[in-house]
């Protein structure tokens, strides 16, 4: 079985990239942005593939984008491809997407439904969980066994309708987050949801500019007048008046909901991850007073999902390290997922999840659900892009972050550098 590793760089300039890390970390100073070559050197992007994106587990999609057997997409992270089926045994299968014969690419569709996966090349078959079934005759002729060349598969794990997955080998722990995640999503209904909508972007950034992005709010007032008129991210975390308007809220809220269930986070400001080394993070947060849903002018935009007793349920939020977040309002979600291109390009998918049984044109309006996301969104990777390009600047050197606004954006800096100074493992397909 081969080794997987980054088959455009080689050993002698992965060393380079080893050594010019080592000292990257050494000179980082604390507190401060991230030095230029992390968002820029090529050396750099392909450690960041093998010691986080091929390491840690990825958000792929929902369940609901394959509800019945052969239903299947296709997520790519960098040079690798991941086909995601429904297996005729119910179950999701994550299956690399390379032929067992001579490599080919084997699904070229996005997504879709087969009965089979067939190789466009010479025809090898295979079944829906990943298993040879046609060579050609190959295997009558001696000169292989089937069972010896089912697709490479890729670990694969689902909750409350989300599907991750893990290219490593032996992949790291999944069940703490499974269960957090689980209990919160539960009334979500994200396994009974369809998508209502998706928009693809090619962000021409470095990931980790994206995840900077995301890990402060202090750029909201200015650069997102829908998304502050919803919620709380972007005010003063120390204001005593505004705690006990959100602790109120919380508390009327909270007792609506089922045992166990509760806005969880009362404060302004975003929410911490739960440690420096925790991958994922999960909280019901309070919308501002009279809004229900993170719609523009705070009113329903789609039929209750789920299990909710009441529309005022606050917004359920998670966010898993290295590629995915998602809000959900009491009517539909959002889940925001990314994946690496190059050391400045990423790749963005947002997706609308609403009620399956909801009807577009009856229950929902595209133009109502999709403009409070997506232009936030794409609010986000203008600044995105234009913060790559001064970080490109010869003369750019990394500033200080502010405790008081970009707390969580230090706490995702060091949570990082962490990740990126463990030393790599071989990574081999699972089976
Ligand atoms: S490469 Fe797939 S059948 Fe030959
Ligand atoms: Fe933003």
């Amino acid at each position: 079985m081969g080794v997987m590793s980054n088959p455009f760089v080689t050993s002698s300039q992965l060393a380079e990239a080893r050594a010019l890390l080592d000292r990257l970390i050494a000179q980082h100073p604390p507190g401060h942005a991230l030095q230029r070559e992390f968002q820029t050197d090529p050396g750099i992007y392909q450690l960041d593939l093998e010691r986080i994106w091929r390491r840690g587990w990825l958000f792929a999609g929902h369940t609901c984008q394959v509800r019945r057997p052969g239903d299947f997409f296709v997520f790519d992270v960098d040079t690798d491809s991941i086909i995601v089926i429904r297996g005729d045994d119910g179950r999701v299968h994550a299956l690399h997407n390379t032929c067992r014969h001579r490599g080919m690419k084997v699904c070229q569709a996005e997504s879709g439904h087969v009965t089979r996966i067939v190789c466009p090349y010479h025809q090898w078959s295979y079944a829906r969980n990943g298993e040879l079934m046609a060579c050609g005759g190959m295997d009558r002729d001696g000169d292989l066994d089937r069972r010896d060349f089912g697709l490479h598969r890729v670990h694969v794990r689902e909750v409350g309708g989300l599907v991750f997955v893990c290219l490593a080998d032996d992949p790291i722990p999944f069940d703490g987050a499974g269960a957090a995640l689980g209990a919160l999503l539960r009334p979500q209904g994200l396994e009974r949801a369809k998508v209502a909508a998706t928009r693809s972007y090619e962000v021409r950034a470095n990931w980790k500019l994206v995840w900077e992005n995301n890990r402060e709010c202090w750029h909201c007032n200015v650069n997102h007048p829908q998304y502050v008129k919803a919620n709380y991210d972007n005010a003063p975390i120390d204001d005593p008046a505004l705690k006990r308007e959100i602790e109120a809220q919380a508390r009327a809220t909270s007792a609506r909901l089922e045992a166990g269930l509760a806005i969880d986070y009362q404060e302004a400001g975003l929410v911490r991850f739960p440690s420096p080394d925790s991958w994922w993070s999960i909280n019901r947060t309070p919308l501002v007073p009279g809004w229900v849903s993170e719609s523009m002018d705070g009113r329903p935009v789609a039929p209750v999902m789920g299990d909710y007793p009441s529309r005022d349920v606050g917004t359920l939020r998670m966010r898993t390290m290295p590629n995915f977040w998602n809000h959900s309002s009491c009517d539909h979600g959002v889940s925001t997922r990314l994946a690496p291109a190059g050391p400045q390009k990423t790749l963005v998918q947002v997706q609308w999840l609403v009620s399956e049984d909801a009807v577009e044109g009856r229950d929902y309006q595209l133009d109502a659900l999709l403009p409070f996301w997506q232009l936030t969104s794409e609010q986000d990777w203008d600044l995105c892009e234009k913060n790559q390009v001064g970080v490109n600047s010869s003369a750019f050197t990394p500033g200080p972050y502010s405790t008081k606004h970009e707390y969580n954006v230090i706490r995702y800096t060091e949570w990082y550098l962490h990740e990126i100074a463990k030393p790599s493992r071989v990574c081999r397909p699972a089976g």
